[in-house]
């Protein structure tokens, strides 16, 4: 079993709060994915104080000791290589990475970003959906593709902007959901249970709508209850 795991490594920019969330699931040996090391392109990322002490290997890569952008991104590719990465998953990974190195891990890059795409792509998508009025926000995770924050969607889910949220409110239950989504995401892409194919996820292993609750929240299963659950806090 332990030599099927996928090596993974976490690209990370600062808090690593969904890192831990993917250390702490793969800390199962069970677990179809292994953290074999954690990319920063910040000296000061807390998350890497978070990785070392949970026994992962650390390395940072920052973009001021590289003379270009490409530069930089060939540097996290080598840094990739040596550890033998076969997934790349971006945690709170703030910088946009040039569509040269997208290209040499598309299909095995994936991402989790904080709304429920295509609304809300980039910076601050817990106020953005408190503007815009939204009752249902939430997370998704994604494959990288050269356009920000546009690649195919693996999994989501929702979570209800209530009255009196504010952004901490809210973004608090957002990162709650996110703790819970991606290494569900990352569980269900190294058992091969979903593929990038061309600008589609493709889906295999799920039977029916049993199961498909680890790529949508709430559960399709039981979407009679849980629409009745939103629309109670919904007015
Ligand atoms: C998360 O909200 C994630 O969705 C976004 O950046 C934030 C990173 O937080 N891409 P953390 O570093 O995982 O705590």
């Amino acid at each position: 079993m332990t030599s099927q795991r996928k090596r993974t490594v976490i690209l990370i920019s600062g808090r690593g709060s969904n890192m831990a969330a993917l250390i702490d699931a793969a800390a199962d040996p069970a677990f179809p994915a292994e953290i074999v090391g954690v990319i920063s392109d910040k000296a000061d990322a807390a998350g890497l104080g978070i990785a070392a002490s949970r026994g992962i290997a650390t390395k940072v890569v920052t973009r001021a000791d590289h003379a270009s952008k490409d530069a930089h991104d060939a540097a996290i590719h080598s840094a990739l290589a040596t550890f033998g990465a076969e997934i790349v998953a971006l945690a709170g990974y703030m910088r946009l990475l040039t569509a040269g190195f997208v290209e040499k891990w598309q299909g095995r890059m994936i991402n989790i970003h904080p709304a429920l795409l295509p609304s809300f792509k980039g910076l601050d998508t817990h106020q953005r959906a408190l503007d815009a009025g939204i009752r249902v926000h939430g997370c998704t995770v994604h494959f990288v593709t050269a356009a920000m924050d546009d690649g195919p969607i693996i999994a989501q889910a929702a979570v209800p902007v209530l009255i009196d949220d504010d952004e901490p409110t809210l973004s608090a239950r957002v990162l709650k959901a996110e703790h819970r989504l991606y290494p569900l995401a990352l569980r269900l892409f190294a058992e091969g249970k979903v593929r990038m194919e061309g600008n589609r996820t493709a889906f295999s292993g799920f039977a029916d709508t049993v199961g498909q609750d680890e790529i949508a929240a709430p559960n399709p299963a039981r979407e009679e209850i849980d629409l009745e659950q939103l629309a109670r806090i919904t007015p």
